[in-house]
């Protein structure tokens, strides 16, 4: 049992919407889960195919004070990351930024947002929603276009969608944020920093990059206490903190 309020909806059109319609409702680090969304959304105006009763979705609302709110997706995925381990005995990659890997396809999707409440916007809050595949079969990446998707059945392991969703949803919201936060709340991502790095794909690898106007390419070497990832290009050392960023055999990039 979760010491914080963690809220189950069978079904909700986006549980990150839902957490902002309803943020007044929510305590300092609480947290809304479903099974099913009907307008689930994803990065970079996406929107998050919904797999009813067969995934998670979870947001965490986090109302105490963040140093560092641009790298809740980095923390987000070191949160499910370990959680994952803990349940399932997993090693997931982390693609930078947030994106968590399982047998080289994407197992989770985070989408960090904030949002202002209060009578005069007073109010600061994130928004960390998180998408786990737990157990869709095959054809249903196949029907949905997502040839890179995977889902923790597909890569072998048993789970319970009875209990799991729960367990999950309860331990990352008092372990995965709340306990972090202590932490992470005043100091930012800098002692996340190594353990972040360790589990990052995208280190030692070829990867391409939005720059303003155009395309980056180099090798990533590593990733700074700000979260940015470092690569090394013929121009010099780039520090990227927002954009696409593709790695080469990963997705299928070449
Ligand atoms: C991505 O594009 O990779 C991010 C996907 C984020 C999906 C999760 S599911 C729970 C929460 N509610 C949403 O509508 N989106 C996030």
């Amino acid at each position: 049992m979760s010491i914080n309020e963690v809220r189950f909806l069978r079904e909700c059109d986006s549980t990150n919407t839902y957490a902002k319609e309803h943020i007044e409702e929510f305590g300092p680090v609480a947290a809304v889960y479903a099974t099913s969304q009907t307008a689930g959304r994803g990065r970079r105006g996406h929107t998050w195919v919904n797999a009813a009763g067969l995934a998670l979705y979870y947001t965490v609302v986090i109302k105490v004070p963040v140093v560092q709110p641009e790298t809740l997706p980095l923390l987000s995925s070191l949160a499910v990351r370990k959680q994952l381990a803990l349940r399932y005995g997993v090693d997931c990659a982390i693609k930078w930024p947030n994106d968590l890997l399982l047998g080289g396809k994407k197992l989770v999707g985070i989408l960090c947002e904030s949002v202002s409440y209060g009578t005069n916007s007073e109010g600061r809050a994130y928004l960390c929603g998180i998408g786990i595949n737990l157990a869709q079969p095959q054809s249903y990446f196949d029907g949905a276009g997502l040839p890179y998707g995977t889902s923790l059945a597909l890569q072998g392991v048993k789970v319970d969608l009875d209990a799991d969703p729960s367990w999950l949803a309860e331990g990352l919201t008092d372990f995965g944020f709340d306990r972090e936060l202590y932490t992470f709340g005043p100091e930012g991502f800098a002692p996340y920093r190594e353990e972040y790095a360790a589990a990052c794909v995208n280190l030692g690898r070829r990867v391409t990059f939005d720059l303003p106007g155009g395309t980056g390419a180099g090798i990533a070497t590593g990733i700074d206490d700000q979260g940015r990832l470092l690569v090394r290009t013929d121009a010099g050392q780039e520090h990227v903190f927002t954009g696409e960023v593709s790695v080469s055999g990963i997705y299928g990039h070449v």
